[in-house]
C-alpha cells in the first residue's frame, strides 16, 4: 500500500481529470488500461472496468486497450489456450460495448517496438526499486512460482504499454498505485536524461463498487466464484444455484457475518440498480430459493443484450480478427513514431 500522502496526492490529482473529463475536455487524455488473456471476463471486469473504459471512449477520450498476452508467462509456463482467449477477450470487448471505431485494441507481442522501448526503460531503474515495488511481490505470492525475470520487471513493461502511446491516464484501483508511480518514474527520468518524449502519467481512481464473488469472496475464476459475461442463461442459473448461502431463511444485508447471502444481494444490487438492503427486505423469509432466483433473473436479463451481441461476434470470427488486425497495425505506428523520437533523443539516430 503507498503511504497516505502520496495516495491523497493520487486521489486529488484523479478527481480533477474526472472533472476535466466530466467537463468536455477530454482531447488532453489518451487513456491505456488492458487485460491478460488468461480466460473469459466476469462481471468483476465488467462492472469494474469495462464500464469505465465505455464511458471514457463514448465522451471522446483517446481510449487504448491492451490484451497483455506476454503478461501470461509472467508467473505461469505455459501459453496454451492463447489463441482462443485473445479472440474470446475481442468478442467480450466488443459485446461489452467497446468500439473498435474509437478504441484501439491491440495485443502485446504484436508490437515490437513498444516492447523495444523496454531497453532503455529498464536502464532507469534500479534493481531495489523493482524488488521492493508490492504488486509484484504480491503476484508472486498468489502464483506460488518463482519470481521470474519477466514478473521482476512487469511494473517496467507496463511502462512500455503506457508510453508507446503516450498514454496520460491509466484507471486503477488503489492497489495498483505503484505501477503508475514507477510508470511516472521511468517518464521523468527518461524525460530528463535524454529530452521531453513522454507525458505526465496519473492513475484514474476508479470508485465503481467491488463485486464480491458469489461467495464473498474476490471474484475469481479460480475459486469458481466468477459470473462469466459469456455464460449462457442457464450455465448463469446452474451456478448461482451453486452458491453457497446459509441456514437462516431471512434474508439480510450483512457482508461480514453472511458473506454468501451478501454477495448475492450485491451482485442482484448492481444489475438492477436498486440497493442491495431493499432487495433483502423484499425478499425477507423467502429464504435462498428465492434470492438465488431474483439474482439469476437480475443477472440475465442486465446481460441478456449483451451476450446477445457475442453471439454474433461468436459467427464472425474474421471480423474479430480483423478487429485485432487494425488494432495492432496502428499500435505499430504509433509504436514505431515514439521508438523514433526516443532514439532520436538519445542521439541514435543513424
Ligand atoms: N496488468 C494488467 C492485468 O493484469 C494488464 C495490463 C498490461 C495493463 N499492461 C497494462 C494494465 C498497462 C494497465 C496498464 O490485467
Amino acid at each position: 500500500m503507498p503511504n497516505e500522502g502520496s495516495y491523497e496526492a493520487a486521489l486529488r490529482r484523479s478527481n480533477e481529470i474526472q472533472a476535466d473529463i466530466d467537463a468536455g475536455k477530454t482531447e488532453k487524455y489518451t487513456m491505456l488500461t488492458g487485460d491478460r488473456p488468461t480466460g473469459r471476463l466476469h462481471l468483476g471486469h465488467y462492472f469494474g472496468t469495462l464500464v469505465e473504459r465505455v464511458r471514457l471512449q463514448n465522451l471522446g477520450v483517446k481510449t487504448n486497450v491492451i490484451i497483455a498476452d506476454y503478461q501470461v508467462i509472467t508467473d505461469r509456463d505455459t501459453t496454451e489456450h492463447i489463441q482462443d482467449n485473445v479472440y474470446n477477450m475481442v468478442m467480450d470487448y466488443l459485446a461489452c460495448g467497446i468500439d473498435p471505431a474509437k478504441t484501439m485494441i491491440f495485443t502485446h507481442s504484436a508490437v515490437p517496438a513498444a516492447n523495444q522501448l523496454m531497453l532503455p526503460f529498464l536502464s532507469l531503474v534500479s534493481e531495489a526499486e523493482l524488488q521492493r515495488n508490492p504488486t509484484v511481490k504480491a503476484e508472486m505470492e498468489a502464483s506460488g512460482h518463482s519470481l521470474t525475470g519477466l514478473l521482476l520487471t512487469y511494473p517496467v513493461h507496463q511502462a512500455c504499454d503506457i508510453l508507446f502511446c503516450k498514454g496520460n491516464i491509466v484507471p486503477v484501483g488503489r492497489d495498483q498505485l505503484p505501477h503508475i508511480e514507477v510508470t511516472s518514474k521511468i517518464a521523468r527520468r527518461f524525460n530528463s536524461r535524454f529530452g521531453n518524449v513522454f507525458p505526465e502519467v496519473s492513475g484514474l481512481l476508479t470508485s465503481n463498487p467491488l463485486i464480491p464473488g458469489l461467495d464473498g469472496r474476490k471474484m475469481s475464476k479460480s475459486y469458481g466464484n466468477a459470473i462469466s459475461i459469456s455464460m449462457t442463461e442457464e450455465e448463469t442459473a446452474k451456478l448461482i444455484k451453486k452458491s453457497k448461502t446459509d441456514s437462516e431463511r431471512m434474508i439480510t444485508f450483512d457482508p461480514d457475518n453472511r458473506p454468501g447471502v451478501s454477495a448475492l444481494l450485491t451482485t442482484a444490487g448492481i444489475c438492477t440498480g436498486r440497493d442491495p438492503r431493499e432487495i433483502a427486505d423484499e425478499i425477507g423469509n423467502g429464504g435462498g430459493g428465492a434470492l438465488k432466483s431474483y439474482v439469476t433473473e437480475a443477472v440475465n436479463s442486465y446481460f441478456a443484450p449483451i451476450r446477445e451481441r457475442r453471439h454474433e461476434f461468436e459467427g464472425d470470427l474474421d471480423y474479430v480478427r480483423d478487429v485485432l488486425a487494425d488494432g495492432n497495425k496502428r499500435a505499430n505506428a504509433i509504436a514505431e513514431q515514439t521508438l523514433g523520437e526516443v532514439r532520436e533523443a538519445m542521439g541514435m539516430s543513424y
